[in-house]
């Protein structure tokens, strides 16, 4: 029932904005960051991995955990069904846009065109010192040390955001106004806890649209959300697009 009630508002809304995390690539068994035992922040301190602090104090650690990630999702990740589904709703309904969190292009690959990266890409890296972008071979990719930059001499690093660093101000604007226009947001794996992502949906909300969350555990998002379809997004994002088929809301 709560598919078909979900089918029917993405098949009436005319502005949709998505927002995701790391459950929405979780199937492609690829770690999230809070999930305990498996998730990132279970097993690593995220100050020493994903801060200027940590970068500083061990860069080829820093590297080198971001580089066996990198590998993990380049040569083992492959797009799973829910990204596929939302590359599918992206094609069936006028205008969506997709805001995620994840830093690994699993949407693109999975058919998503218009894509929002608010924390990054760690497919890309740039200076530490100076900004400049570098494109890496595989030997300085899985180097034990990061390379330097041709310019300045500074660290490379992977172009994801850390803690304590600001999100990239054009993907912040287009993310805000996705939120700001959109009818419906639907929010799929995602814990809701960092900000200010975690912001997107309710300041959808408050200008009156709909939020759909769709996470196997509950949220702060799940709880304010109209509509909270618990369970695998690889499962219930294609339910969802069956029932949208089925009584012809695609266009
Ligand atoms: P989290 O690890 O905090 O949350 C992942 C969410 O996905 C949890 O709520 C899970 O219940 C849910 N989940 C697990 N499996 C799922 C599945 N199959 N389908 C749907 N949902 C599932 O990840 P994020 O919310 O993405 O930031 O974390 C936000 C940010 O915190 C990340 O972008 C990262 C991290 O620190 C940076 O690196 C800047």
């Amino acid at each position: 029932m709560t598919i078909l009630a979900a089918a029917r508002l993405l098949g009436q809304a005319q502005k949709i904005a998505c927002l995701t995390g790391a459950g929405v690539s979780a199937e492609s068994g690829v770690a999230t960051f809070r999930d305990p035992q498996t998730g990132h922040w279970a097993r690593f301190d995220p100050q020493q991995l994903a801060s200027q602090a940590g970068f500083a104090a061990d860069p080829g650690l820093v590297w080198r955990w971001y580089m066996e990630r990198l590998l993990g999702v380049t040569q083992r990740a492959q797009p799973n069904a829910g990204h596929r589904a939302l590359a599918e709703i992206e094609q069936m309904r006028p205008h969506f846009t997709l805001v995620t969190q994840n830093v690994d292009n699993l949407h693109e690959r999975g058919g998503s065109q218009n894509v929002i990266h608010l924390h990054g890409e760690i497919t890309r890296f740039h200076c530490n010192r100076c900004g400049r972008t570098h494109d890496l071979k595989e030997a300085e990719q899985t180097a034990a040390e990061p390379p330097r930059c041709t310019s300045c001499g500074g660290p490379v690093r992977p172009s994801v955001v850390w803690f304590g660093e600001n999100l990239p101000l054009p993907a912040m604007n287009a993310a805000w106004q996705a939120a700001e226009s959109c009818d419906l947001m639907l929010v799929v794996g995602t814990s809701g806890v960092v900000y200010p992502a975690a912001q997107l949906p309710f300041v959808a909300q408050e200008r009156g649209a709909v939020v759909i969350d769709i996470n196997p555990e509950p949220s702060p998002i799940s709880e304010m959300a109209t509509l909270y379809l618990p369970g695998p997004s690889g499962v219930i994002l294609p339910q969802i697009i069956s029932q949208m088929q089925e009584a012809g809301l695609g266009e």
